[in-house]
């Protein structure tokens, strides 16, 4: 039997991807449709997240080879106001004047500036229960997942068929001509840099991903917005390295850090130079090669030939060794260390570490 074309595949029973796979595209941007059908009813057709405008043939076709007539179409869902997201309501609301929408308020105070006019708005953050009861009898349960990457992004889950639609959380770069619909190990680096580049932290990715993995039934299928749907064990894996995954505000710190590392270890040199002149080399020496293998300290120097330079992590890396330093030394000392970094930051204009000033003393 001659295999379907993608967009007639079902993902789980009812459900379609109907957006353009496009061989040399890197952000494959997908499209859903979703529909519940109960005995005699009329079937209930959901359009997630009506994408980029770019792709509006394609996705017009595939939504006329399922379902003929787009006037069809009951719902619109979508996650946050980006152009690839919504691009396509203004067009798609052209031919269909009976379709009600579903989002948050925050995302739709910008997304109404299209000058669109749904049949009726639901707000996802309003709803009882975080549940929309649909004619058919089915749910939409609504699964906050905030500053992923929009404040008012919310993702969508179908727990009868346990697939849950997740804007551009999940979403992944690909490698052009991966154009397949589920995704794999080879797809992970795409992932990861779609994730670094739009996610604001990994505290905020972290909260949507607990809030997932809470869900009940546990999901089955993440259909995210861009490149390829996650399942079974790649989907689990992808959660639990994205809880860990530095992306956003986290690497625009290591950005800093990268950026003023030798002016830390040029601090750093002076830093045990005095040091040196209280304690003795010897003493700085053992202070320094004797730290605990877990001290963060650790990770941030390496030793050479008759010297210790700092060679990461400079900004925390600081307070640190004067911590180390100036243990079981007269408060006057750690002082004297850390009028010294607080000087040659401001003189080469280095971001201040954190160093306590004013709390010597205190018992921490
Ligand atoms: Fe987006
Ligand atoms: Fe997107």
């Amino acid at each position: 039997m001659a295999e379907l074309p993608y967009w007639k595949t079902p993902l789980v029973e009812g459900c379609y991807m109907v957006g353009q796979r496009h061989a040399k595209s890197l952000l494959q941007c997908n499209t859903y449709l979703h529909t519940f059908r109960s005995k005699g009813g009329e079937p209930f057709h959901w359009c997630i997240d009506p994408g980029s405008q770019v792709d509006y043939p394609h996705i017009r076709k595939h939504l006329k080879e399922l379902i003929s007539d787009l006037s069809t179409i009951r719902l619109f869902s979508i996650n946050h106001q980006d152009p690839d997201v919504v691009g396509n309501l203004t067009l798609l609301t052209r031919e269909n004047k009976e379709m009600a929408g579903l989002t948050t308020e925050d995302t739709w105070r910008l997304v109404r500036h299209l000058r669109l006019q749904p049949k009726k708005m639901y707000f996802a953050n309003k709803i009882g229960r975080n549940t929309v009861k649909l004619p058919t009898g089915d749910r939409i349960q609504v699964v906050p997942t905030p500053f992923c990457h929009f404040r008012g992004a919310v993702a969508y889950y179908d727990p009868e068929r346990q697939i849950l639609f997740t804007g551009d959380l999940f979403a992944g770069l690909n490698i052009p001509g991966r154009m397949q619909l589920f995704g794999d190990e080879e797809d992970w680096p795409g992932i990861a840099q779609f994730h670094q580049i739009y996610m604001p932290n990994r505290a905020a990715v972290a909260f949507a991903i607990r809030q997932i993995q809470a869900l009940r039934p546990p999901v089955k299928i993440i259909a995210p917005q861009h490149g390829f749907l996650l399942r079974g064990d790649f989907m689990h894996k992808v959660m639990e390295r994205l809880l860990r995954l530095p992306v956003g505000m986290d690497l625009l710190a290591k950005e800093v850090d990268e950026r003023y590392i030798r002016i830390y270890n040029d601090i750093f040199g002076e830093l045990l130079h005095l040091a040196n002149e209280r304690l003795g080399k010897e003493k700085v020496f053992e202070i320094l090669f004797t730290l605990p293998r877990d001290h963060e300290l650790k990770r941030c120097i390496r030793a050479g030939k008759d010297r210790f330079d700092l060679v990461r992590n400079g900004i925390h890396a600081l307070p640190w060794a004067i911590d180390v330093l100036s243990q079981g030394q007269p408060d006057e000392f750690a002082t004297q260390l850390k009028s010294l970094v607080l000087e040659r930051c401001i003189k080469r204009k280095a971001p201040l570490p954190q160093l306590g000033i004013g709390i010597e003393g205190t018992r921490r």
